[in-house]
């Protein structure tokens, strides 16, 4: 059985999306609209990995509605591409308990994000966050999606998902049951570095704001951050092999070619030989001038939370209605009574 075309992704609803995730996933989504059918969820159920309680419920809350007003802002329509909520489908839960038997521990231990992100103290962190990828592998596979667009730090979650479909796929006597879905990786920043460590990469969760930048931050904000932005005492480079060894300039000249639209040799090209201010200042222009837009709108939208919750309820009924059936099948072939 050939699978159709579908697209799935997600983002966490912890803090505020920033440029990262936009240029490396959210920018994507929005091309891929016109080229297949979407589904875009606000994994919600993911974010519980980390910080869950009473204390972090309504920052949740305000959280999840800030991420559908991006994915809106940026330009994903809700008339076209159902957006939703992981945690008001519930057959992500159900699908996910089942790959749970499906997937080896074994595979588990290789996921470096959960290295990463458990640190030192991996016996303290939460059996949720050891089996989070998959939650992710059950929230693609639930649609039976073909297509998932993120960022290069997904990348081994994804081939994880692979594996668990084709296990599923084998050890319950149906080939095509699952498809391989296949990772959407596209552009020039498909990895944003820290503004303040070209060697780690912009997230979230940096305890420095000054490392990313948010799509609420203002005009100022975005250029004291760029201003602020850690650089090399070299002017820029006049060739991509001028590159090499200089993290910083890189991830800059990246996020300029993404913004642009250009092609990066193009942007080395524009620049070459410069310094550093005049680049940084153009850049923040830029910047300002394509987030700008994004921000307005998300303030605007974020004005009517009952209007975002309408949208959010109106996705999670149109995705329930593609992931109920496909459920009813994993059930009768796992030996459920249903
Ligand atoms: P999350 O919420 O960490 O990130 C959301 C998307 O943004 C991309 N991204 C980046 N791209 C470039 N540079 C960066 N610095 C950067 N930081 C983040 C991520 O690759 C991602 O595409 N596990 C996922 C969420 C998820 C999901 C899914 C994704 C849950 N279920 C199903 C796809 C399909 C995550 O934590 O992304």
């Amino acid at each position: 059985m050939k699978h159709s075309p579908l697209v799935l992704s997600g983002m966490q609803p912890t803090n505020t999306l920033h440029l990262g995730n936009y240029l490396g996933a959210l920018k994507n989504w929005v091309r891929m609209q016109d080229q297949m059918p979407c589904l875009f969820c606000v994994v919600d159920m993911h974010a519980i990995t980390q910080d869950a309680g009473y204390a972090h419920a309504a920052d949740l809350t305000r959280s999840t509605r800030e991420v559908a007003a991006a994915y809106i802002a940026a330009g994903v329509d809700p008339k076209r591409t159902p957006i939703f909520n992981q945690g008001q489908v519930p057959e992500h839960g159900e699908l996910a308990w089942v790959l749970n038997c499906v997937a080896r521990l074994g595979w588990l231990d290789r996921m470096t994000q959960f290295k990463e992100k458990s640190g030192k103290h991996k016996e303290r962190a939460s059996v949720g966050l050891y089996t989070y990828p998959v939650l992710m592998a059950a929230d693609i596979l639930v649609y039976r999606a073909t297509h998932v667009p993120v960022g290069e730090d997904q990348k081994q979650h994804l081939e994880l998902a692979r594996d668990i479909a084709a296990k599923f796929n084998n050890d319950f006597g149906a080939p095509d049951f699952f498809p391989q879905p296949e990772p959407v990786i596209t552009g020039t920043a498909t990895r944003v570095m820290s503004l303040r460590d070209g060697a780690k990469k912009m997230s979230k969760t940096d305890e420095s704001d000054a490392s990313r930048i948010n799509l609420t931050d203002d005009a100022d904000a975005i250029a004291n951050k760029i201003k602020r932005a850690k650089t090399d005492p070299l002017p820029l480079p006049a060739s991509k092999e001028e590159l090499k060894d200089r993290p910083e300039a890189e991830n800059l000249l990246n996020i300029y070619a993404a913004l642009a639209g250009q092609d990066r040799d193009a942007v080395i090209a524009q620049f070459a030989g410069q310094q550093f201010s005049g680049f940084k200042t153009a850049l923040a222009d830029l910047t300002v001038s394509k987030l700008g837009p994004i921000t307005a709108e998300m303030r605007r939208l974020l004005a009517d939370p009952a209007e975002i919750d309408r949208i959010l309820k109106n996705g999670a009924d149109k995705a329930r209605a593609i992931a109920t059936p496909i459920m009813d099948e994993v059930k009768k072939r796992v030996g459920f009574i249903i």
